[in-house]
């Protein structure tokens, strides 16, 4: 297959971290024979210091005449400590978001049996946990108009839906549950918000077409406790916009690490994605950044092209660095590990896996091949 993938690294450790990315598929293209082709543009901070807008057209057009886009990470400090800035990297994402028509956000959440013990959960609470957010993406408070009163003392953000945005996620949510344990939660405020109860029943209403989908209803706070207190209980959540940004930095937690949640931002025409963390800039360029959600989220490229074993070639690679300790020192902080080495171990795991059988921690050479 030939493909050609806008790559947008963006600020802070996005570059790092893509770069990592790029290694797997480039490893992926050699070891399956398939052609991927990677162009690059700017996004973020670094595109406003470059060109005075955080996502200049030429970025949108090298997006949209991609199959895929791959996402680094947006935000500068410098941005964030300036409540007047007027111009500001997340706007950049949000804009790419909304032009690309990308409504769906999914965002698996996983514990991983080698790393259960690095979660700051108990590993009876979290072993066995496994499931998928979908967080609709282009509208709600995100999107609503925004007021702020000339003497800049009061201000609003509208949060406003309608049936068509919240049904074309809730079938993708629904056939999602079909493809895995059967189950549905809505996670919403019905108890207070008009918006909440609209996808109530709009869900609701496109349930009767999935009888075979158990739906149920959480209020958002009470889910918030509820993935932390029995996370094993969900299969799909279905949320909105702003309640899926809270809860899956929540579930991040869970695996034991930010550094490990993969994203897909899929819409009618195109694809993009990204791993849930920031752009984490004290640790820009020093090698520290755990490049595995990028790394996974380019097995989520794979999988929407239906590449379903070179997707199961990279998470299993993933599995094996993560089970031989070849992290970064998020997950082990005597780890000798950085992200160019996990990220070269990775790659080097998708072209070389059947030879491999044993890693020696100790003499691991890398550069040629991390396997011995
Ligand atoms: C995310 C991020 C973004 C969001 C920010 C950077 C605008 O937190 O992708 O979850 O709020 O959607
Ligand atoms: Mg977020």
């Amino acid at each position: 297959m030939k493909l050609n993938i806008a790559l947008l690294p963006g600020d802070g450790i996005g570059p790092d971290v893509v770069e990592q990315a790029v290694k797997s598929l480039q490893a992926v293209a050699d070891a399956f024979g398939h052609t991927f082709h990677f162009e690059e543009a700017l996004v973020g901070a670094v595109a406003i210091d470059k060109t005075g807008d955080p996502l200049p057209e030429e970025t949108l057009e090298v997006c949209r005449r991609s199959h895929a886009v791959l996402f680094g990470a947006i935000g500068d400090p410098k941005y964030d400590n300036d409540p007047k800035a007027k111009v500001r990297p997340e706007q950049g994402l949000l804009k790419l978001r909304k032009s690309l028509g990308l409504f769906t956000n999914i965002r698996p959440v996983k514990a991983y049996p080698t790393l259960i013990e690095k979660s700051p959960l108990k590993k009876e609470i979290i072993s066995g946990t496994d499931f998928t957010i979908y967080r609709e993406l282009t509208g709600g408070i995100y999107f609503g108009e925004k007021k702020l009163s000339e003497n800049g003392t009061v201000a609003s953000d509208l949060c406003e839906y309608s049936e068509a945005e919240i049904e074309r996620i809730a079938h993708l949510a629904f056939k999602a549950a079909r493809s895995r344990r059967n189950k549905l939660t809505l996670v919403d405020k019905a108890n207070v918000l008009e918006t909440s109860r609209l996808w109530r029943r709009v869900v609701t209403a496109i349930g009767k077409s999935y009888p075979d989908v158990e739906l149920d209803f959480l209020f958002v706070d009470n889910a918030a406790m509820q993935i932390i207190l029995n996370p094993g209980q969900f299969d799909v959540i279905l949320t909105e916009n702003m309640f899926g940004d809270i809860i899956s930095d929540e579930g991040s937690v869970i695996g034991g690490s930010i550094g490990l949640l993969a994203s897909a931002s899929v819409g009618s025409d195109n694809a993009m994605f990204e791993p849930i963390h920031g752009s984490y800039p004290q640790a820009k360029g020093k090698d520290i950044a755990n490049p595995v959600a990028s790394i996974l989220s380019a097995a989520m490229l794979l999988e929407h092209f239906n590449l379903k074993e070179e997707a199961e070639a990279v998470k299993n690679a993933v599995e094996k660095s993560l089970e031989k300790g070849v992290v970064t020192p998020d997950l082990d902080k005597d780890s000798k590990f950085g992200t160019n080495k996990v990220g070269d171990f990775i790659a080097d795991f998708i072209l070389h896996a059947e030879d491999t059988t044993q890693v020696n921690k100790e003499n691991i050479e890398f550069g040629q091949s991390t396997i011995i």
